[in-house]
C-alpha cells in the first residue's frame, strides 16, 4: 500500500506578526506544496528521502527529541512522528519519498507544508484545525520556533480562490473570494533564512511584554498602544493593533473588489513591518519599493516572518511582472494508491 499526501505551501498577503498574540491573519493556500509517499512496513523505522537532499532520513517511530535528528529538515517529520503519538496514534515505520514544488525557506511555508504531508501520510486524522494544531506542535518542538497557527491552518483549511480570514484567537477560517481583477505575484528577494536563530523569538518577547502593560493586543486600541512608556515596546505593539484592523478592512476590500484600498493596506503594512515591527531587510525593502513603483501593481510588501524570504504583490490581471504568479487552491488532501 501506498498512502500518497499533499501539502501546500502558503502566501500570505496581509497580516504577519499577529498570529501568536490571536490576531487576524489574510493567507492564501498555493498552487505548489510538497508530496509524501508512503508505504507502511513491519517496521520500527520511517525512512524518507527527499528529492531536495541526497542524504536520506531514518527516525525511529519511538524518537523523543527531535533536535537531535540529521538531517536538518527531517526534525519536522520527527516533530510530527512526536506528537502523532502523544496524540494516541500508533504509528507504523516504512518507507517513502518526498518531493516539492516549493522553495525552501523562502517565506512560503515548506516546513509546514512537510509536517501537514506528512501527517496525513502516517495517518493523522481529523478537521483542518486538528491537523494544523498538531502539525504547529511538530513545528514548535523541531524548531524551538514559537510560531503562531498560520501557516499550517492555511495548508490544510486553504479553499481554491480564496484568500483565508483567520481569526487566531477563535481559530475561525473564513474563505474571501479573491476578485477577477486581481492576480497575486510572489518575488523571491534571495535571501533565504531560517526561523531557527533569527529573531522571531525577541519579537514574540516583546509582543507578550507589551502585553503585560495594556493587555491583550488583539483587544488594544491604538490609544492604549501610546501608553506604553518603552519606544520599542510600543512600536511592536502599533504594528499589531494596526496590522488587526489592516486585516479586517483588507478582507472587506478584497469581497467589494476594491482593489486600490486593498493595495494601498499592503503597502502601509510593509512600512509598519519594516519601522515599527524591524524584520524587513534592505534587500526586501528595495524590492517592494521597486514593486510598489511598477505600473499594473496594487500594493506589494514583505510577506511571513521577514528577515529575508519572499515579497507579494497584487496586480492587476495580465500585468507583466517577473516572479511567480500564484493562484489559491485547495488545502492538503492524501489518498490511497494502488500498488
Ligand atoms: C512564520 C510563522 C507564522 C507567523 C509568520 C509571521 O511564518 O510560522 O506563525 O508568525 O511567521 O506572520
Amino acid at each position: 500500500m501506498i498512502i500518497e499526501a499533499y501539502s501546500p505551501g502558503r502566501v500570505n498577503l496581509i497580516g504577519d506578526h499577529t498570529d501568536y498574540s490571536g490576531g487576524l491573519v489574510l493567507p492564501m493556500a498555493l498552487d505548489t506544496g510538497t508530496t509524501v509517499r508512503f508505504s507502511p512496513l513491519p517496521t520500527t523505522t520511517v525512512t524518507l528521502r527527499s528529492d531536495a537532499d541526497p542524504a536520506p532520513a531514518a527516525i525511529e517511530t519511538d524518537v523523543v527529541d527531535p533536535t537531535t535528528i540529521q538531517p536538518a529538515w527531517a526534525r519536522y517529520v520527527a516533530g510530527v512522528v512526536v506528537e502523532l503519538r502523544s496524540a494516541g496514534y500508533d504509528i507504523s515505520g516504512g518507507t517513502g519519498s518526498i518531493t516539492t514544488t516549493l522553495p525552501l525557506g523562502a517565506g512560503l511555508s515548506s516546513s509546514a507544508a512537510l509536517e501537514v504531508a506528512t501527517a496525513l501520510a502516517l495517518g493523522a486524522l481529523g478537521s483542518a484545525l486538528e491537523v494544523a494544531q498538531l502539525c504547529r506542535r511538530a513545528e514548535q518542538l523541531a524548531s524551538g520556533v514559537p510560531c503562531g497557527i498560520m501557516d499550517q491552518l492555511a495548508a490544510t483549511a486553504g479553499v481554491q480562490g480564496c484568500a483565508l480570514l483567520i481569526d487566531c484567537r477563535l481559530l475561525t477560517v473564513d474563505p474571501v473570494r479573491i476578485p477577477d481583477g486581481l492576480e497575486v505575484v510572489v518575488i523571491d528577494s534571495g535571501e533565504h533564512r531560517a526561523l531557527v536563530g533569527s529573531p522571531y523569538v525577541e519579537r514574540r518577547a516583546d509582543c507578550e511584554r507589551a502585553a503585560d502593560v495594556i493587555g491583550p493586543l488583539r483587544d488594544a486600541a491604538r490609544g492604549d498602544v501610546e501608553r506604553i512608556p518603552d519606544d520599542r515596546l510600543r512600536r511592536r505593539a502599533r504594528h499589531v493593533v494596526s496590522e488587526n484592523e489592516r486585516v479586517a478592512e483588507a478582507a472587506d476590500a478584497l469581497r467589494t473588489a476594491d482593489l486600490q484600498r486593498f493595495g494601498r493596506l499592503l503597502r502601509e503594512s510593509h512600512r509598519s513591518l519594516r519601522d515599527d515591527f524591524e524584520v524587513s531587510t534592505p534587500a526586501l525593502d528595495a524590492l517592494v519599493d521597486e514593486l510598489n513603483c511598477t505600473t499594473g501593481v496594487f500594493g506589494a510588501r514583505l510577506t511571513g516572518a521577514g528577515f529575508g524570504g519572499c515579497a507579494v504583490a497584487v496586480v492587476e490581471r495580465g500585468t507583466v511582472i517577473a516572479g511567480r504568479r500564484v493562484h489559491a487552491s485547495a488545502g492538503a488532501r492524501v489518498r490511497e494508491l494502488k500498488g
